[in-house]
């Protein structure tokens, strides 16, 4: 039974917008390039867009059926679905709040850097060396960057406290496409940076010799991580999608969009990392150091970059609402809190936990759980253990649990999917999935060796 006063997004364009706002976020605009940067490039992109294909459009689609159906949130959908299966909308709110906990931080930084740029400092950032250095100056102080992070989970709660659909279906229209033209504009300047071409080189001719197990784990969490799924975030915006929605269409743009935005990252920081001679290995700091340095070569700098991090700014935040969302809307229905109580535990919870991991970076650091600093350690285990475990039973859940003809109504919206596709997808749940997941986890816990 739907809850009366449940909100339900508008049109078909709202759906793909919103999911694509969850999707679109510092996962494929800071994340991807640096992991990409630390597996070999062009390598690392192909196993990426496989496991798009193979795991990534069927987990979506199932996450998508599972929402539409029972219109809750994601412990409430299990629980209605199956009670034994309740636990893996547990696993839902667990991996939201833990990547919360570090996803505020670096959208903290985005905030640093936007303010960095309109104040016009940022043309200081004149080298490498320079980046670098300022980089972990302010990420190890013990107190700018927990302001920052501070700043950015309100930021969030003010969204959520209005109510999501209308600020953020609104904004998502404005945003996505002046995110892509700028995307577009910084790839071709970056490219006609000296050495830049080397950096195309470096993303997209694969050298497989770097290829090792670590990189299909890296591929895997990262593909979960990008697309928001295993962890129920996409049930709970399903949830509010309307029986109009055509989930497939919605599914296949959303993937779409979030692959473009990674490679156009990609595009804008090899370019520039060969350029100004940084290793691309460098990790979580490679965006912000690369970036300032394209910035600093262009005429009106501090202005591009400005509107950069402006930019990065509001696909952090439709991708932190997005997380907080699948908090608010479990302690609201599940916990009966209202909603504006639910909003508020969230808010202070996850940003405890975010200035914690904060201060892992710099004063807190000497605190290791199995040789990882608390930032890193949150990042590793949701998007390495918790979102591909969650894909792992979401397409076991979806394939021999879930009613088949609940998923073929939701999926083939009542009818128009072809047969074929269907049994496709069937197949890829019940066994591919499952499967490919397992041999990934085993072996990288040295266990399974082909
Ligand atoms: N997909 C988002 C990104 O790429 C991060 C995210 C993960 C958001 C999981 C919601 C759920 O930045």
């Amino acid at each position: 039974m739907v809850e009366k006063n449940r909100a339900t997004l508008g049109g078909r364009l709202s759906a793909v917008l919103v999911a694509a706002g969850s999707a679109v976020g510092l996962g494929n605009i800071w994340r991807f390039p640096y992991i990409a940067g630390e597996n070999g490039g062009g390598a690392f992109l192909i196993i990426y867009i496989g496991c798009i294909l193979l795991l990534g459009i069927p987990v979506l689609l199932s996450e998508f059926a599972i929402g539409r159906h029972t219109h809750k949130n994601s412990v409430g959908a299990y629980r209605s679905l199956s009670k034994p299966w309740t636990p893996l909308g547990y696993n839902s709110v667990i991996s939201s709040l833990l990547i919360l906990g570090f996803y505020f931080v670096v959208s903290g930084w985005t905030l640093e850097y936007f303010t960095t740029s309109v104040s016009g400092a940022i043309a200081e950032f004149t080298s490498s060396a320079v980046n670098a250095e300022k980089f972990t100056a302010f990420t190890t102080n013990p107190l700018r960057p927990i302001i920052c992070t501070i700043l950015f989970a309100l930021l969030t709660h003010i969204v959520i406290a209005l109510g999501v659909q209308k600020g953020i279906e609104r904004s998502s229209k404005l945003l996505m496409p002046v995110l892509f033209v700028m995307l577009i504009v910084l790839a071709v300047r970056s490219i006609m940076m000296p050495n830049g071409v080397d950096g195309l080189r470096f993303f997209f001719s694969p050298d497989f010799s770097k290829v090792t197990g670590k990189t299909f784990l890296d591929a895997m969490g990262q593909a979960f991580f990008s697309l928001s799924i295993g962890l129920g975030c996409m049930i709970t915006y399903s949830s509010y999608f309307n029986d109009r929605t055509n989930l497939q269409k919605t599914a296949y743009n959303v993937i779409a969009l979030d692959t473009l935005v990674a490679v156009l990252s990609g595009m804008v920081i090899f370019p520039a990392v060969f350029s100004v001679g940084i290793e691309p290995t460098a990790g979580p700091s490679l965006v912000f150091v690369t970036l300032p340095s394209i910035f600093n070569t262009m005429t009106f700098g501090p202005l591009w970059s400005a509107l950069f991090f402006l930019l990065l700014i509001l696909a952090a935040l439709t991708s932190t609402i997005s997380l907080h969302e699948v908090l608010t809307a479990y302690l609201h229905e599940e916990r009966n809190l209202s909603r504006t109580k639910a909003a508020w535990v969230v808010t202070i919870v996850t940003t405890l936990l975010a200035c914690a991991s904060s201060l892992s970076l710099g004063a807190w650091s000497d605190f290791r759980i199995c040789g990882l600093n608390l930032f890193d350690s949150l990042d590793f285990v949701t998007a390495n253990i918790l979102l591909p475990l969650g894909g792992f039973f979401t397409s076991i859940f979806a394939g021999w649990v879930l009613n088949r003809s609940i998923l073929r109504d939701e999926v083939s919206d009542h009818g128009s999917m072809k047969c074929r596709l269907f049994g496709l997808l069937v197949m890829l749940l019940r066994y591919v999935c499952p499967a490919l997941l397992l041999w990934i986890f085993l072996y990288n816990l040295g266990l399974f060796r082909l």
